[in-house]
């Protein structure tokens, strides 16, 4: 856990003073990721080397596991700590193997306990071992030295991670792919992360809690979903932007928003013509046709006119299968695509759990939002 509590930084005096952080509060909770968010020169990168007291802290105090930092042995802090840094700031006159060794070197791991590890934080990081563990940073493109910084950090398996920017200087699709392989990582993991950067999506991505900073102020300090749909402020609603809503279905899964006890739904031993009047009774539009909890697919009333035979002989199957976990927009998607209102939800054992339609999209979005109004 870190804890802020009024952290005020200023660099110089008198009329060239400024103001990086201004009484900045606010929690990190164990296990979770902090995203801190803002325009350049808003204090992201002042607050995170706070943290670790490469910068003094001006008024105010930070604890870090229930501990003020300034009451710590700095060696001791730093220890407990990985630290991505913003230029990503290998060591020159180091092979990518001697820069992932700094910190367990100094906990005086033992040489095979060093090598395997190395060995196994390359691989996360997606380097092959055998062709970057001898190399020179020199000799790396900037996304690839970035991911040895990451690599560098989560070492000696700190329980806390400040990382700048890590992912900055790494192309769209291997950023991605990193930032996935990261949350796969952190689930296991479960580090307390400070994490800078200045790309919504990346902090939607990424972050349990967002801190929203506006010139050294902390403006809001929410998840992610609130953020998008309660923004604190115009400022806030303008960085976020304008299509806050469809980022929110990013973010939202099926489970979120889908509807667990639909009623537009039979069994396939029933008639055409018992199907058609329970439509007709109820004003369905189309029915989800069942076999021991299993989606054999969906009728419409059309279908079913004029027909004798079992609901199950005049099935049309649905053409995507949706799960609880996917987000939302996929959801959207694919009825979008398809032409289809409405979706059967499959648990993890392909049975049938529930429905997602438009309007158990909206009603979610709305429901998120409309909170905001009640406050
Ligand atoms: N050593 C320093 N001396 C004087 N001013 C500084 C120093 N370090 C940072 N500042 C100022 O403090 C403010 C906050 O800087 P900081 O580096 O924390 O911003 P940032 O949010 O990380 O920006 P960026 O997104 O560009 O990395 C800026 O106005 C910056 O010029
Ligand atoms: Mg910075």
């Amino acid at each position: 856990m870190i804890e802020y509590d009024s952290v005020t930084k200023i660099f110089g005096a008198g009329k060239t003073a400024v103001t990086a952080t201004d009484s900045v509060t606010f929690t990190i909770e164990a296990g979770e990721t902090a995203v801190f968010l803002g325009p350049s020169g808003c204090g992201k990168t002042t607050l995170l080397r706070m943290t670790n007291r490469l910068e003094s802290v001006t008024r105010g105090s930070i604890r870090v596991q229930g501990r003020d930092i300034m009451e710590m042995n700095v060696q001791q802090l730093r220890l407990g700590m990985g630290y991505v840094i913003q230029q990503i700031g290998l060591f020159p006159n180091k092979t990518i193997a001697g820069n992932i060794a700094v910190v367990p070197r100094m906990l005086k791991w033992d040489k095979r306990r060093i090598d395997e590890r190395i060995d196994e934080l390359l691989r996360i990081v997606k380097l092959d071992p055998e062709i970057y563990r001898n190399r020179y940073p020199v000799e790396l493109s900037g996304g690839q030295q970035q991911r040895v910084g990451v690599a560098r950090a989560l070492a000696a398996d700190p329980d806390i991670l400040l990382m700048d920017e890590p992912f900055g200087a790494i192309d769209p699709i291997n950023r991605h792919q990193i930032q996935d392989e990261f949350l796969k990582l952190q689930a296991q993991l479960k580090k307390t992360i400070a994490f800078v950067s200045h790309d919504i999506h990346e902090a939607i991505k990424m972050a349990d809690k967002i801190a929203i900073f506006k010139d050294g102020k902390l403006v809001q300090f929410d998840t992610p979903e609130i953020i998008l749909m309660r923004p604190a402020s115009k400022f806030v609603s303008d960085f976020v932007g304008a299509d806050r809503a469809l980022k929110v279905l990013g973010l939202l899964k099926v489970r979120d928003a889908m509807n667990r006890e639909p009623r537009n739904v039979i069994q396939g031993e029933f008639t055409a013509e018992e199907a058609l009047r329970f439509m007709e009774d109820n004003n369905f539009r189309h029915l989800i046709v069942l076999r021991e909890n299993r989606v054999l697919g969906f009728v419409t009333r059309r279908q079913l006119k004029y027909e004798q035979g079992r609901v199950e002989e005049l099935v049309e199957k649905f053409p995507e299968e949706l799960t609880a976990r996917e987000p939302l927009r996929d959801a959207l998607s694919a009825m979008l695509m398809h032409d289809l209102m409405s979706f059967p939800v499959l648990d993890d054992s392909g049975g049938f759990s529930g429905t997602i339609s438009y309007r158990y999209i909206q009603k979610s979005i709305l429901e998120l939002y409309s909170e905001s109004q009640d406050d």
